[in-house]
């Protein structure tokens, strides 16, 4: 028999107890026991860079709803819109990037710049280019588009008859190296694969190759420096459009405003999105290179276009909250105090049990990859839901954090991913990492 519910609020999990956070509060949230958490994944999944509560970011909001909330793209023009746009292009985003297209969310970002792909080749005359290549572990949104082009193995099976197809690589994950091999020995197989993909499906057939610069959802994974200058080149040579999905690295999480910036690559479409708004308002942006540009203005083509994007009231939030980000210098502080987190948990939390992996260092980002046998590897069993474990006993003890599991073979793995505000101080950055070394110690024991 099943319980009869207490309220009509359908909760994304069947099997969690979900607190209720009534406020947030700089890098806090505080529940309705009044009980407060150092909030270490901005909001769970990651926007939240500016932290909470933010007096500029509400002025311009109540400013902007009281002036116009609403007056949709496809008619109208706004302000805060254009404004955002040229900011973005003008002054954050890498060296050629002329124009920006907003939606509401990441999936939506995502999306676009698909289609700007396909349209890109369509314009000029090779209407056979259409496939996307992707990489498995990577996650690209939730629509049942982006999940045919994500490759987040646990969050797929279910829909499988709804899917087009598309071609997965293994993604480059030196920890667990899903060839088997040693960095740099390896001769980064994992990007000579696009060009092997490339080659097997036939050039005149793909369209996109669409990768996270850092891949969350496998738990912080960045890539050896020589993988992104080699996937550049290899798009190049075929003619295949290089779509950065930065929809969590943007605006200063990983110390840089766009995380290609560590690698100087220019990607052809850029995918924003949480960060754009720092969770204010549900906003995102594709930005779009002057090559795709100047096809799309030739053909005259008009965008799809969603009932929120654009909308005056998230744009205004959006500008808001980048002002803030510059005035701040926020993305120096990621940088800076990122640093100094990766360095504490490796002092701190690498000789602890079944702590494998601290990854990090590029902003305050930061991955922590459990395994059962720190020589091999080896994953715990899915069954043991370790990083759930984990999560739930850190904010037992004070710190919300953001389990990721799966991330080794789309089954096994578990990840604790820390993502803290940029504005976090380093007195609880000291306190964060002494709550996730007391719960990997609580959990650790509990488990044999
Ligand atoms: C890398 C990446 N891409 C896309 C998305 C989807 O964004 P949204 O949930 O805003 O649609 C996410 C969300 O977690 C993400 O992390």
């Amino acid at each position: 028999m099943t319980d009869i519910p207490e309220d009509s609020l359908l909760r994304q999990s069947l099997t969690q107890d979900y607190p209720r956070i009534v406020r947030g509060e700089g890098h806090y949230l505080i529940d309705d026991q009044g009980r407060r958490y150092i909030d270490g994944a901005s909001g769970g999944v990651g926007p939240c860079n500016i932290g909470h509560g933010v007096k500029e970011i509400v002025e311009a909001m109540a400013q902007q709803a009281s002036t116009l909330a609403f007056a949709h793209i496809s008619m109208y023009e706004n302000e805060p819109q254009v404004a955002l746009a040229n900011k973005l292009c003008n002054e954050l985003a890498p060296p050629g990037m002329v124009k920006a297209y907003f939606t509401s969310t990441g999936t939506e970002a995502n999306e676009l710049c698909i289609k700007l792909a396909r349209l890109y080749h369509l314009c000029r005359g090779h209407a056979t280019k259409t496939m996307i290549i992707t990489r498995w572990g990577g996650y690209h949104g939730s629509s049942i588009a982006a999940t045919s082009y994500s490759g987040r193995s646990n969050r797929r099976h279910d829909l499988h008859p709804y899917y087009f197809p598309v071609v997965h690589l293994e993604p480059p994950y030196c920890y667990q190296c899903p060839y088997n091999k040693t960095y740099p020995e390896c001769g980064l197989d994992c990007a000579g694969a696009l060009e092997r993909a490339i080659r097997q499906v036939g050039p005149e057939q793909v369209s996109c190759f669409i990768t996270e610069p850092i891949g969350n959802t496998m738990g912080c994974v960045a890539p050896p420096d020589e993988y992104f200058p080699i996937i550049r080149q290899i798009c190049d040579k075929y003619d295949v459009i290089m779509i950065a999905d930065e929809v969590i690295t943007a605006f200063g999480r990983t110390g840089k405003y766009f995380a290609m910036n560590h690698w100087n690559i220019i990607p052809d479409l850029i995918a924003t999105g949480k960060g754009i708004s720092s969770g204010y308002s549900p906003l995102a942006a594709t930005l779009i290179h002057e090559k795709i540009w100047q096809v799309l203005d030739e053909s005259k083509r008009s965008l799809p276009g969603f009932t929120y994007g654009g909308n005056p009231l998230s744009c205004a939030v959006g500008l808001a909250a980048q002002e803030y980000i510059q005035k701040h210098n926020l993305v120096e502080r990621s940088a800076k105090m990122g640093e100094y987190m990766h360095r504490k948990a490796q002092q701190e939390l690498s000789d602890l049990p079944m702590v494998g992996d601290i990854r990090g260092g590029k902003g305050l980002y930061m991955g922590i990859e459990y395994v059962q046998d720190k020589e091999t590897h080896q994953p715990y069993p899915v069954e043991l839901n370790l990083c759930g474990q984990i999560g739930d006993g850190a904010f037992k003890n004070g710190l919300g954090t953001c389990p990721i599991s799966g991330g080794v073979d789309g089954i096994l793995g578990d990840v604790s991913v820390i993502k803290p505000p940029f504005v976090i101080p380093q007195e609880d950055i000291d306190k964060l990492i002494e709550i996730m070394k007391q719960t990997i110690l609580q959990v650790s024991a509990t488990i044999g």
